[in-house]
């Protein structure tokens, strides 16, 4: 099996200097012809492309670069994808490697998975080894959710407001539903999916008497709820350990240690969907690693690959017979160009130091924030852990009320200032590459905090 060599730590710097660089107004001419040709067929945009419409031609490390030739400083990671970077030197040499000796050998083994496997089983905390691999967030979660039923011979699932796990039936049943101008057709939940609050310590339902988040109340409620609002067939509760979609919402520290508790006193599975937290985002292989939780069933997707289309479901190895039961695998999971894409993510994360990284530029980012908010009397709070970052948008401190408009138009001026990013709403998210040094985040936090300040001076506040 062919090795693929470590590259340099600073691999990507040479490119980045310099930026952001822009050389036309933003989008460009080029951009905005290319985007009207291409939208008269292609429909569904995010709101985000909608709202910026440039056209990318090329990304490599923290540098993507528009068909104008503009050179942004990236803060998405594609959408919490390419977190080694664009076009990570060692992880592009594994995929071409495999796409010109064998791309698809249905599940059979090949040498690359079984390197991965191994290197999977590696990384991952208790016995968490029996794995089956997507080419879809989406579609591990799916695949989770037909575990769970298998393992506990249960239908029904639980999982909280504001979370998000993908868009199909089952998926789409556990997550958010799509409100006011993108609400979804059809039936909505799925019989047996059911939603309940979480912690939002910005927002919490309950608090103790000194004003902090009460998690008991929250854990009260779900046992309340399993013996009122379902019929006792609970599988798992399906979430993910933070929040990305919703804004990098975090939830207080005991309360996975409690949810595991209340699982496992009812024989219950924890589901943990860390497609979009895990991988080092937040400064471990886990989210969950941060409160000592071993989940029974987990997800990855998104940063694995690291562009490459490849996911994960794992679970522990008590339960690997469960994946027989619901004959798991598909045309494309565990292909080798994905395997390799896998495989030397992991590599990369190890032999660069990423997760360390994550933690000491994660610290910068926080302080830097805790510090913006000091400032901007629209900045309602600051949140985050490692790389999965958020900014929450206020229109008064006192009252909290969302600051939907200034959210976008923040977003729309860093973005003509060269930062490369994809908030919604009014949390303004952050995902920037893993890679990133304290130079290039304190770049982007400048950009960000120059737009912030331009939109308080419109709307009045200053
Ligand atoms: C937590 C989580 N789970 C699942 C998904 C779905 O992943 P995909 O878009 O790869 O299908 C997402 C996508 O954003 C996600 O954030």
């Amino acid at each position: 099996m062919k090795n693929f060599s470590k590259v340099s730590k600073d691999w990507w710097k040479e490119s980045a200097m310099g930026i952001p660089k822009l050389i036309t107004e933003t989008p460009g001419p080029k951009s905005k012809t290319m985007h009207a040709n291409t939208t008269r067929y292609m429909k569904g945009l995010s709101s985000q492309v909608k709202l910026f419409p440039v056209c990318f031609e090329e990304g490599f490390g923290i540098t993507l670069t528009d068909v104008d030739g503009n050179k942004y400083l990236d803060f998405s990671s594609g959408i919490y994808v390419t977190s080694l970077g664009h076009c990570h030197p060692k992880i592009s040499e594994a995929i071409s490697y495999w796409a010109k000796k064998l791309m698809n050998a249905h599940d059979f083994t090949t040498p690359v998975k079984e390197k991965l496997m191994e290197k999977m089983a590696g990384i991952l905390p208790g016995k968490l080894n029996a794995i089956q691999l997507y080419s879809d967030g989406t579609v591990a979660v799916e695949a989770a959710i037909r575990a769970a039923r298998a393992i506990t011979n249960k239908h029904e699932f639980i999982s909280a407001y504001r979370d998000f796990h993908g868009k199909t039936m089952g998926a789409v049943s556990c997550a958010q539903m799509y409100r006011g101008e993108t609400y979804s057709y059809g039936p909505t939940r799925a019989a047996g999916f059911y939603m309940v609050p979480r912690p939002d310590p910005y927002r919490p339902l309950w608090t103790k008497a000194d004003g902090s988040i009460d998690t008991d109340s929250y854990i009260r409620f779900y046992e309340d709820f399993l013996k009122e609002g379902t019929v006792g067939n609970v599988a798992a509760f399906l979430l993910e350990p933070a929040q990305g979609w919703a804004g990098s919402i975090f939830p207080p520290e005991d309360f996975f240690p409690k949810l595991k508790r209340l699982c496992e006193k009812y024989k219950i599975l924890l589901c943990d969907d860390e497609v979009l937290a895990g991988m080092g985002r937040t400064g471990e292989w886990l989210t969950l690693n941060h409160w000592g939780v071993i989940p029974d069933i987990v997800t990855f997707g998104k940063s694995f690959g690291n562009g490459f289309p490849v996911t994960a479901m794992v679970v522990s190895e008590e339960n690997g017979e469960a994946l027989e039961k619901i004959s798991a695998s598909s045309s494309y999971g565990g292909n080798p160009m994905a395997c390799a894409a896998a495989l030397a993510s992991i590599e990369v994360i190890e032999e660069e130091d990423i997760l360390q990284n994550v933690r000491l530029v994660g610290k910068f980012f926080m302080n830097r924030m805790l510090k913006m908010k000091e400032q901007h009397p629209i900045i309602g709070d600051v949140k985050g852990k490692g790389f999965l970052l958020g900014i929450e948008l206020v229109k008064d401190k006192k009252t909290k009320e969302p600051f939907d408009e200034a959210g976008k138009l923040v977003y729309q001026k860093a973005f003509r200032k060269g930062l490369a990013w994809i908030p919604a709403g009014h949390i303004l998210r952050m995902s920037p590459p893993l890679i990133m040094d304290e130079k290039y985040a304190s770049m982007g936090m400048d950009i960000i905090e120059d737009a912030i300040t331009e939109v308080e001076k419109e709307f009045g506040y200053q």
